[in-house]
């Protein structure tokens, strides 16, 4: 991703969660806000997957931790805003990118497919929030 917004914003002392760092697009947000000035709040499923990742984040000088996430799970999130919370006394920023897709043609979608992706995408979203 081009830094050709350098220097436009300050994050500096500001603390982002950006949920699903894992890969995809919650890696280039994330990288985009630490190279602002923000220390990180990294997520996933499985805390391991996130490890390279943190390195990352550390080797741009900014403060990063890695808490497991499940969206679908209301103490899962509860849970990740506490430690969040936590490790750096302040959240500033929520980017609430965890999610998934199944990719099928829209008639080949099932229920089962159905009922994983709205509660991920959708639903869970919401509770992040509060
Ligand atoms: N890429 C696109 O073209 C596109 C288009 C429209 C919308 N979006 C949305 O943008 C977001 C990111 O897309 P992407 O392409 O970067 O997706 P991706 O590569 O599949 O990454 C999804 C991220 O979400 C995490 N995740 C998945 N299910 C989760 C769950 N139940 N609880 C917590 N974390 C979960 C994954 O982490 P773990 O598997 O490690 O837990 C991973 O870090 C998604 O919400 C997607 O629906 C993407």
């Amino acid at each position: 991703m081009s830094d050709g917004n350098a220097g436009l914003f300050d994050l500096s002392g500001r603390v982002a969660i950006v949920t699903g760092t894992s890969r995809g697009l919650g890696q280039y947000m994330a990288r985009a806000l630490a190279k602002a000035g923000a220390d990180l709040v990294l997520t996933s499923r499985t805390r391991e997957s996130l490890r390279a990742f943190e390195a990352e984040i550390k080797g741009l000088g900014r403060r990063a931790v890695s808490l497991e996430l499940d969206v679908r799970n209301l103490e899962s999130i509860e849970g990740m805003a506490a430690e969040a919370e936590k490790a750096f006394g302040r959240l500033d920023i929520l980017v609430n990118n965890a999610g998934c897709n199944v990719r099928k043609p829209a008639l080949d979608v099932t229920w089962d497919d159905w009922n994983l992706i709205c509660p991920a995408n959708d639903c869970a979203r919401i509770w992040t929030h509060h």
